[in-house]
């Protein structure tokens, strides 16, 4: 028992200050991340939920875009290891009256905060914030760049019903080239060794995406022949971008995920989604409520992932507590 505690708290060793982007880190750090992740879910359920692991500690949420599953969890993650929790709504903060990112974050710091959780349309706004901050900085997603979290929760939810990432092939349907979801789970996934393809209308699809070590199929009901689950996008029909596109139900038609195109291939294929869901748009109900859905799932389980990247990234000296 001594051992497997000492084998698992040489595992959590983390150096970095801050969780950016998968991009950077390694498919230990990933690993890593999961294992946490998996120590905390045995952790909700338990009776008492709450841990001592991050009492001390100030964690601020910083959200300059909407957000419900995101900014929920991760105070429902601070809570859970027992960290005070302070939500800022940008509408009603100084952030109205002009103030700059760089001036928040550093006011937040001076207010002595132990970590910023940051979410903003710029790509880059997490990067910058942690160049300028002491203090560890999380990316609640940053414009088309990343939100690794999501991709995490994406992954261990993959890995809980699969039993593996390695091997396993995932389709992303939808609008590839705005998704900071999409590119975190290229990263994430195919440095766990699982095969990703891409599937989207041209437009939607950033160019040289192959580099990132992807394929591209354009015919869905091929993508979800070869794959073990599917990861559905929120089309954007708000960007001007999208504009241009033929009507909703049409893409609906060529790449909406229906319980027809599902039972056509692989019963197994598992159906995820981040959020919030555009019904009958890019997913049928019964697909989104039936039984290869996952995605509440998905969201229960990023109250685990939340605690470990907060747990992790936190560097205190209560890090060595069990948990
Ligand atoms: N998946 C996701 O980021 O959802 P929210 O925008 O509700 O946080």
């Amino acid at each position: 028992m001594k051992k497997l505690k000492q084998k698992n708290r040489e595992f959590r060793k983390w150096h970095k200050k801050d969780l950016l982007g998968l991009r950077e880190l390694s498919k230990e750090e990933i690993e890593n991340l999961l294992q946490t992740a998996a120590s905390f879910k045995e952790v909700t359920t338990r009776q008492i939920k709450k841990v001592p692991a991050l009492r001390g500690k100030t964690i601020v949420n910083l959200f300059y875009e909407p957000s419900t599953r995101t900014r929920v969890s991760f105070e429902v993650a601070a809570k859970r290891l027992s960290a005070d929790v302070i939500n800022i709504a940008t509408e009603y903060s100084s952030v109205r009256k002009s103030e700059t990112l760089n001036d928040t974050g550093r006011n937040i710091e001076a207010l002595k905060a132990d970590i910023i959780v940051v979410r903003h349309n710029a790509a880059g706004a997490a990067a910058m914030l942690s160049r300028h901050l002491n203090i560890s900085v999380v990316n609640a997603g940053d414009g088309w760049h990343e939100h690794p979290t999501q991709a995490l929760l994406d992954i261990f939810t993959l890995e809980e019903k699969k039993g593996k990432i390695k091997g396993l092939t995932v389709t992303i349907v939808g609008d590839i080239a705005h998704s900071r979801v999409a590119r975190s789970n290229i990263w994430g996934l195919t440095k766990l060794g699982a095969k990703v393809i891409v599937c989207a209308p041209e437009i939607l699809i950033p160019p040289e995406v192959e580099k990132m070590g992807v394929s591209i199929v354009a015919d869905i009901d091929e993508a979800l022949s070869q794959s073990d689950a599917v990861n559905v996008l929120r089309m954007q029909f708000e960007r001007d971008q999208l504009s241009a596109f033929p009507q909703k139900l049409e893409y609906f038609k060529k790449y909406g995920i229906t319980q027809k195109r599902i039972e056509k291939t692989n019963k197994d294929i598992l159906v995820m989604h981040p959020g919030p869901i555009n019904r009958g748009v890019e997913i049928s109900s019964q697909v989104a409520d039936g039984p290869n859905s996952v995605i509440l799932e998905q969201v229960t389980n990023g109250i685990a992932v939340r605690m470990a990247a907060l747990y992790l990234v936190a560097g205190a000296k209560n890090k060595d507590a069990d948990i």
